[in-house]
């Protein structure tokens, strides 16, 4: 883990004009710089970057960040890559969190792992390029399965020898550990003796994401039955099977650049297809499918095409995972091959312009698919078609975007010839149990929204009773200003008339507490909390330190707080410091009709409410009490009113 210090000190140092400018031409407009976005198809520019606040943000397409944000929407890097590639960027050394003994030995040892399966993979690719036992049986056989020497090369392929302990020799001849070659299971050690857990195999190496091997597979050339086709490196500290899909390395720039990805399930699938020219493939090499796999896929595209081949028990299975991409937010399409073949097989027989029409004529969705499977079955039998739907809808009800339901709820009900509003009470009892499901799971762990998520929802909810963008414009004010120090008359112990100079945030923050006022949006009463309990360790809190905040909705937030629709905020500050001499004057102004404009809406808005309750009330007792409500609503209605006028009109 980086430690906080670092993390400060390459938020501090990065320069986003410089970061988003090794992807993006900038060009100065006013304060700002102006670019074409890379985040969506523009010819004019709206991609405003401001060097002196650190953050970017389209106007197209509302996108924006800071330069953390930036790489890791941009390159699609997780955080802590963010972070190293800018600390590699401007010479900033990593310093890790509290490394322990144990931990920087972990770190070594983890090293260590990586540099024997290193050995390991040139040791099987010298094997089976030179060896004359290499040559006859492992090349021959790739040959024989139309693999070419460029794939040979690039997927690193090789062969273990027949020999009991050809691999574990040669490594330790060449200085490697025992230990590290048995716990990245490529030595088995038994009664004192060590050798090869591949032996007389193809060699199949399995890659992480850089590109350095991790595991391998390797294939029985034998049809002896009795042995397994594959035998797979076990666990290990570098190979975390869960977390790891085949080809994920190869196929990464593809994969963003079909904005898809293909799902199947073999080595040879993976390595045929690319042949075919289809490079945006991954498989789960025999394991079934797993979240943290999908999620890996999810930061390169929401899109999976899964290839199936045509055998039913496999399909069956498979159903979970449909769930499972779908429960993510996913989207995926399902392509069957026809009975008998698999895309490694289907690619050998048909040219690559062949292989890409099939995927693409024969992608369906999860509805078609379950339909078209099992019609045959369903056709006469009402039981079973009844059975068929509510599969459906309990997929249906795993979707998180309501949107997205309602279309596959429409089209649900058009296949299989059902009211759709059948089927939408179904889903509703099914979204019911779920949801209380989820809530008597007290300890489970909430997820952080993604940035851009975020604002997107933040843009939708306004209605008219809304107090936001209330909030917005104070807390925007309050972060730009609130250590500023004005004076404030007050009285004294005495009764007598006193000055005394506090900061603004003290003001605002008093001013709240007062009428017991919180924020409607979380997200900004989050900040707002924090900036509470800071204060009271007199730390005022300015804009940066949130927007550099680790975390990232408190971040977006902020970052988008300090752009209003039509213009840079830099303008405002402008507008704000015309008559220096007043600026005390004018900040108070400010900050009370802040602080009251936010009063009024939300006295507007409990007047309103309470005006929906008279209507509903049945007795008159309750009546009598809810028009004494009314009442002192409207009288404070009135003095927040007196206040902001006197304000204004000053
Ligand atoms: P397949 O049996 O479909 O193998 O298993 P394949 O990759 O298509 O190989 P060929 O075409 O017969 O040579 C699919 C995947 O399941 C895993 C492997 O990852 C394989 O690629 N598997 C299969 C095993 O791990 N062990 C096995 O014994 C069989
Ligand atoms: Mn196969």
């Amino acid at each position: 883990m980086i430690n906080k210090e670092t993390i400060q000190s390459i938020i501090e140092t990065a320069r986003i004009e410089e970061v988003v400018g090794e992807f993006v031409v900038l060009k100065k407009r006013g304060v700002n710089l102006l670019g074409l976005c890379p985040f969506h198809t523009e010819k004019t520019p709206s991609f405003t970057v401001s060097a002196s606040k650190g953050i970017y943000k389209c106007f197209g397409c509302g996108k924006a960040g800071n330069s953390v944000n930036f790489l890791m929407e941009h390159e699609h890097l997780t955080y802590p890559e963010a972070l190293r590639y800018l600390a590699k960027k401007y010479f900033i050394e990593i310093e890790e969190e509290h490394e322990t003994p144990e931990q920087l030995l972990a770190q070594s040892e983890k090293e260590s792992l990586l540099h024997v399966t290193a050995f390991a993979q040139t040791f099987f690719t010298k094997t089976l390029l030179e060896s004359d036992e290499g040559k006859a049986i492992g090349l021959s056989y790739f040959r024989e399965r139309g693999f070419d020497d460029k794939t040979i090369e690039k997927f690193q392929l090789g062969y273990s020898p027949e020999q009991w302990d050809g691999l574990t020799k040669s490594a330790i001849e060449n200085g490697y550990k025992l230990e590290y070659l048995v716990t990245t299971g490529l030595t088995i050690s038994k009664d004192e003796r060590n050798y090869d857990r591949f032996r007389s195999r193809v060699m199949f190496p399995i890659h992480n994401l850089t590109g350095r091997v991790i595991g391998f597979g390797g294939r029985t050339l034998s049809t002896d039955k009795t042995k397994p086709k594959y035998v797979n490196s076990p666990e290990s500290e570098i190979y975390h099977k869960s977390n790891v899909l085949y080809g994920l390395s190869f196929a990464k720039t593809a994969i963003i650049a079909h904005d898809n990805c293909c799902l199947v399930e073999g080595y040879t699938d993976v390595i045929s297809l690319h042949m075919s020219g289809i490079e945006n493939v991954v498989a789960s090499s025999g394991t079934s499918l797993t979240v943290d796999q999908i999620k890996l896929i999810r930061r390169y595209t929401p899109n999976i095409t899964i290839l199936y081949d045509g055998d039913i028990a496999g399909i069956k299975a498979s159903f979970r995972g449909i769930d499972m991409i779908l429960e993510e937010g996913m989207n995926v399409k399902i392509v069957l091959f026809p009975d008998g073949e698999d895309p490694d097989s289907y690619a050998r027989k048909h040219r690559p312009a062949e292989v890409r029409d099939f995927i693409q004529d024969n992608a369906v969705d999860f509805i078609a698919f379950k339909t078209n499977l099992l019609v045959g079955e369903t056709a006469n039998d009402p039981i079973k078609k009844a059975n068929l739907i509510k599969e459906i809808v309990g997929t249906i009800s795993l979707i998180p975007d309501a949107i997205i339901r309602s279309v596959f709820t429409r089209e649900c009900s058009a296949t299989m010839k059902i009211p759709e509003q059948t089927l939408i009470n179904e889903l509703n009892k099914l979204r019911r149990k779920k949801s209380l499901q989820k809530s008597s799971a007290v300890a489970e762990e909430q997820e952080i929204p993604e940035p851009t998520e975020y604002i997107a929802e933040q843009q939708l909810v306004t209605d008219d009773t809304s107090t936001e963008s209330q909030e917005k414009e104070l807390l925007r004010f309050l972060l730009n200003y609130g250590s500023q120090m004005i004076e404030m008359d007050t009285l004294d112990e005495d009764g007598e008339k006193l000055k005394v100079n506090i900061t603004l945030a003290f003001f605002i923050l008093e001013e709240l507490s007062r009428d017991k006022m919180s924020f409607q949006n979380e997200v900004y009463q989050s900040v707002l909390e924090e900036y509470k309990e800071l204060s009271k360790k007199d730390i005022t809190p300015d804009m940066q330190y949130f927007v550099n905040h680790t975390d990232p909705v408190k971040s977006a937030a902020v970052i988008e707080l300090l752009f209003n629709p039509y213009e840079l905020s830099d303008n405002w500050h402008l507008k704000h410091k015309i008559n220096v001499t007043k600026e005390d004057e004018k900040l108070k102004e400010s900050a009370i009709s802040y602080v009251y404009g936010l009063k009024l809406r939300k006295v507007d808005k409990m007047i309103s409410e309470n005006m929906d309750e008279i209507k509903k009330a049945t007795s008159e007792e309750e009546q009598i009490k809810l028009q004494q409500k009314h009442k002192s609503l409207m009288e404070a209605k009135k003095i927040f009113a007196e206040k902001l006028t006197r304000t204004m009109t000053r």
